[in-house]
């Protein structure tokens, strides 16, 4: 018969634990009109005064879901970009797209931002794990391949472009997986952007529809992209554009961490091909 164990190391005091907790601020997203919706509360005087993150909560799990073509990716390359142009290393694990090609699109969106390529490139690391299956396929690897990019490039945060390209055609292992690398990242102290792709068309708004039902239910914070057709009067008149054009937008769905902004906002990708949150959509009516 299997034996019970009693985990001592799992049970602490609260007051034990308080010098271990991550001290909460924002790491810019080099999105623009981003940073300000995360925020915290003090109270002062008795009442509750927001003070803006300025960015991703530090050491936090991100989950960036979405429909194709919502700018994922864009947001994901921007974020990296602009990491790397504050001098701290991130660590790209590419997995639908091959390195040497994410490079043109990585170079582009520096150049759009006014980051000097020459600057920043030996501070962004690639893993490539479109090229290698073994790495799409067997995650001990990649997480001992991430481990090992970590410790050498001394790396502040992870991205994966997809998460959802981890666990394809076997989507009932999509719980593991994420808690997995989700484990991982928390114990290796890094911030994580996962993105994860949208899996049907239903609650196409929320982050529930991505992933299997996985994702956001394991990471710190949900934030989900859409777009849609302009269809009616009514659309033309909350979107100022014409019917047949299409509009993109952002919300944050959640975040375990800190308080944040939960209207849906327009998100435009400029000619530059970078990402841009907008106002807020009750604005515009
Ligand atoms: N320079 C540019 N000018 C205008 N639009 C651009 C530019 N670059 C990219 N885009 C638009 O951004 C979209 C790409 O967004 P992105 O690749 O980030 O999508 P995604 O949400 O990652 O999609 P998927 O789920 O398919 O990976 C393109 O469809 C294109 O319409
Ligand atoms: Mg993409």
């Amino acid at each position: 018969m299997k034996e019970n164990k009693v985990v001592d190391r799992a049970i602490s005091l609260a007051r034990d634990l308080k010098d271990r907790a991550p001290k909460l601020f924002g790491i810019a997203t080099g999105v623009d009109g981003l940073d300000d919706l995360f925020f915290t509360v003090d109270i002062k005087d008795g009442k509750a005064i927001k003070k803006a993150l300025g960015g991703y909560p530090f050491r936090a799990v991100i989950n960036l879901t979405g429909m194709p073509d919502t700018g994922k990716s864009l947001m994901a390359e921007q974020f990296a970009i602009k990491q790397a142009s504050l001098g701290y290393p991130p660590c790209f694990v590419t997995v639908e797209t091959p390195a040497p090609f994410l490079i043109q699109g990585l170079k582009m969106r520096a150049n759009a931002m006014g980051v000097n390529w020459e600057e920043i490139e030996d501070r962004i690391v690639l893993i490539d794990a479109a090229s290698y299956e073994i790495l799409r396929e067997d995650l001990p690897s990649l997480l001992n391949t991430l481990e090992r990019a970590i410790e050498e490039y001394e790396i502040k945060s992870v991205i994966i472009d997809s998460i959802t390209g981890l666990y394809e055609a076997k989507e009932m292992m999509a719980r593991t997986i994420v808690r997995e690398v989700f484990s991982f990242l928390k114990s290796q102290g890094q911030t994580g952007l996962l993105i994860s792709q949208k899996r049907s068309s239903h609650e196409a708004e929320s982050a529930e529809a991505a992933g299997g039902y996985a994702v956001s239910h394991i990471c710190d914070v949900n934030m989900v992209t859409a777009k849609r057709i302009i269809q009616t009067q009514r659309d033309e008149k909350i979107f100022r554009k014409p019917v047949g054009s299409l509009v993109r937008t952002f919300r944050i769905d959640g975040s375990r961490m800190c308080g944040h902004d939960t209207d849906t906002h327009i998100l435009e990708i400029t000619e530059l091909g970078l990402v841009r949150i907008g106002p807020k959509i009750t604005e515009v009516e």
